[in-house]
């Protein structure tokens, strides 16, 4: 079999995680060719320092690869999607999929919290039905980057599920922080939301994905949402919010909080909590109440190591988990954030499955439901939390 040529858009925090994976997966045999970065120096830096090849334009990148690995800020996302799909290259795409972000002309005066969720629902569907279009017409294979996915404790609750024919009856989880590291997020025009698409889209990846396992177990068709209600808020905003500096609190026009209660075909459900008002490094989790069982599924944080810094130096620099303030105290240490948080797995999966020329566990219909999901959230939340129905698209 020919090596696969790998090809990483976006040089930031996520993608050095991704390159530092795919450096372990093991099995499969593939070449990690270059990078492109809209920021020059970024494309080089990242380059050199990891001996591959800084490419000029993304299109010269896809010349050059069989597979492209998205790891640009959501705004880039559904551009890189279709011209991939197009030139017939496999994609690997981080979460979320896609997402609403107005013309360029509009940006300077776009405000997100107040434009129109009718009008974004209405224009992400019509993308996501066209990265549809484009991956079937093509033949794509294609990797949602959803890593609670592939974290440990959701693969084996999936075990437990496929083992015992268990039927979900109600789920809840969240993803929450005090704030993402990333810039731009503050932004709608470049995040395209804010705590819902940014930190919820993990729990709901991974809810969504439970209930696809469970109707695959025992129907052989997944079991896909239908409607959802929400609200976001944005709490450091408020006129009364006082700020202690511990918390990111310098958000544009994007919430900081928000859930959504989804409703499945079967009349189950799942309850979604996002936010970024949380301290204490991330705070990720799932809980499952099936007909058979109850699973408490903690991504983090955990005790798998507990560990007590006096307040030694020597720890700056060791990895202790995703968000914490501070590493003097009393520490949950997540043991390896790569295979804890499924990074290291998804990649494994991925690059199987091109190999073997097969779908991934994390499907693109997973990434189209949760992004259709997350905008019928917006505008119910726009309508201070009617219910919206959520379009099927494809399946
Ligand atoms: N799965 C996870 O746990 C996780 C964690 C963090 C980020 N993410 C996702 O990864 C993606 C990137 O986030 P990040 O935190 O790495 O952001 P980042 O800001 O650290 O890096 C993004 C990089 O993309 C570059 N870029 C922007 N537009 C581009 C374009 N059109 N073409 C090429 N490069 C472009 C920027 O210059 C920057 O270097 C987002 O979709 C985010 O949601 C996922």
């Amino acid at each position: 079999m020919k090596k696969m040529k790998i090809g990483i858009a976006g040089a930031g925090f996520i993608s050095s995680h991704h390159f530092e994976c795919m450096r372990r997966v093991y099995g499969v045999d593939f070449e990690i060719v270059g990078i492109f970065d809209i920021i020059r120096e970024k494309s080089l830096e990242f380059a050199k320092k990891r001996g591959i090849k800084a490419f000029d334009t993304f299109e010269q990148m896809l010349s050059e690869v069989d597979i492209v690995d998205i790891c640009t800020p959501p705004f880039a996302h559904a551009g890189n999607i279709i011209d991939a799909a197009k030139a017939g290259k496999h994609i690997m795409c981080e979460k979320p999929l896609l997402g609403y972000s107005p013309p360029k002309e509009e940006w300077e005066h776009f405000n997100g919290s107040k434009a129109s969720k009718e009008a974004m629902l209405k224009s992400i569907v019509s993308e996501l039905k066209k990265i549809h279009k484009a991956a079937e017409e093509n033949g794509v294979l294609f990797a949602y980057f959803e890593n609670f996915v592939y974290t440990p404790h959701v693969q084996k609750e999936a075990q437990i599920i496929k083992k015992t024919k268990a039927q979900l009856l109600r789920m809840m989880g969240e993803e929450a922080h005090k704030g993402n590291h990333a810039g731009y997020s503050s932004y709608w025009k470049y995040a395209c939301g804010g705590s819902l698409i940014s930190t919820g889209s993990h729990p709901m990846g991974g809810i969504f994905y439970l209930k696809r396992v469970e109707g695959e177990t025992t129907t052989g068709k997944p079991i896909r949402p239908v409607s959802v209600t929400a609200r976001t808020h944005t709490l450091t905003k408020l006129k009364g919010y006082r700020d202690e500096g511990f918390l990111r609190s310098d958000y544009h026009d994007v919430e900081d909080y928000g859930f959504a209660h989804v409703v499945f075909e079967d009349g189950t459900v799942g309850d979604i909590f996002a936010g970024a008002t949380v301290l204490g490094g991330i705070n990720d989790y799932i809980d499952v109440y099936a007909n058979n069982h109850t699973s408490r599924l903690t991504i983090n944080p955990t005790t798998l190591i507990e560990t007590y810094n006096p307040g030694t130096r020597e720890f700056d620099g060791i990895d202790i988990n995703y968000g914490i303030s501070t590493n003097d105290g009393w520490l949950k240490i997540s043991p390896d954030e790569n295979w804890m948080y499924g990074y290291l797995a998804e990649m494994q999966d991925a690059l199987e499955s091109f190999a073997a020329k097969r779908q991934p566990k994390s499907c693109l219909q997973l990434a189209i439901d949760t992004t259709a999901a997350i905008y019928a959230a917006y505008l119910s939340a726009e309508k201070a939390g009617q219910e919206v129905s959520i379009e099927r698209i494809g399946g």
